[in-house]
């Protein structure tokens, strides 16, 4: 049997080749517009949050599937370019996933996926793991049984289980259950509670309603109002950098990886794999502050992957 191999982060999730193009305004319907060139970039939620977390200096392995096409190996070779184990990304006969990216003048993003390959992870690639990891980092761009499946494994190995619920749906208790932070936007908030999301005390009670129904710790990014953290012991709110915004794409996979790594430079003196209730309350809005200016640095760069930033970046922003 080969040996158990050990990461600070296994991200479980997707890989697009994002086809983006920069319009001054989002098309109405019925609507032809002219844009920029396109530019073809690697992104998919999964991906970024493993770049995004390798950039922050973590040992990171990734599970996905690309198709057989030219995007399968642009896109790995991102992965690799960043110190990403892709091992156990498995070549599909799909397509290889991807999103159609239309960015306006004021850097907000309207996205359409297609999502080919990744739609083929299964429970049984996660079953075949030879992986232990401190955090497991999963989205919702892979089937959702899989998504559901991979957070007991996490929990059952040992993992800190980060659930970003994007993109938004309906999610059933038992995910909710299985995950130690749930980190929604508040889109996603709003669709996922059925409550509206407008400003932060709406936040907060929708964030209340996820801990009602199981969820342990919720962290709702809120775009230029920061990011707020609700637990059953606390609730805070950490305020946004201002930046000068080019573009949003990836700025929340940027908060997550960031975030990810940040528990994972915390924990690392401890040998054994971490209990997220060792964690202390003031040590999780560290890590959320660091997480905040991971994703506004990212909002300064256009692109998914390109946008993510070092962790020298992010030390010399904060100082
Ligand atoms: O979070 C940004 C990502 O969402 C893009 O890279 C795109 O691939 C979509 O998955």
């Amino acid at each position: 049997m080969p040996d158990i191999l050990k990461y600070d982060v296994l991200v479980i999730g997707s890989l697009n080749a994002d086809l983006v193009v920069r319009t001054v305004h989002f098309p109405r319907p019925g609507e032809t517009i002219s844009g920029d060139d396109l530019q073809i970039i690697p992104g998919g939620k999964g991906a970024n949050q493993a770049v995004a977390a390798a950039r922050q200096g973590a040992s990171v392995a990734m599970v996905g599937r690309v198709g057989k096409d030219g995007f399968g190996p642009f896109l790995l070779n991102s992965l690799k370019s960043d110190s990403v184990d892709i091992a156990n990304i498995s070549t599909d006969e799909s397509a290889t996933g991807t999103a159609m990216i239309v960015v306006d003048s004021s850097g907000q993003n309207s996205i359409v996926l297609s999502a080919g390959a990744n739609g083929k992870v299964t429970s049984k690639d996660i079953d075949a793991l030879k992986i232990k990891a401190k955090v497991l980092l999963l989205q919702l761009e892979i089937p959702l049984e899989t998504v559901i499946h991979a957070a007991k494994w996490g929990r059952q190995n040992g993992m800190i289980v980060i659930l970003n619920p994007a993109p938004a749906r309906e999610l059933p208790d038992e995910l909710l259950l299985s995950a130690d932070y749930i980190l929604p936007n508040e889109t996603e908030l709003s669709l996922l509670t059925g409550l509206p999301v407008r400003d932060v005390l709406s936040a907060e009670q929708a964030a209340k309603a996820l801990l009602n129904r199981g969820a342990k710790n919720v962290i709702v990014t809120l775009g230029n109002k920061g990011a707020l953290f609700v637990s059953n012991k606390q609730v805070s709110q950490v305020n946004a950098y201002p930046v000068e915004v080019v573009d949003t794409t990836a700025a929340g996979d940027a908060f997550i990886g960031g975030f990810a790594s940040f528990l994972v430079e915390a924990l690392k003196s401890d040998s054994e794999l971490p209990d997220v209730l060792l964690l202390a309350p003031a040590l999780q809005i560290k890590a959320v502050k660091y997480a905040n200016a991971c994703g506004a640095l990212a909002t300064t760069m256009f692109g998914a992957q390109p946008s993510l930033p070092t962790k020298e970046e992010v030390e010399k922003f904060l100082s």
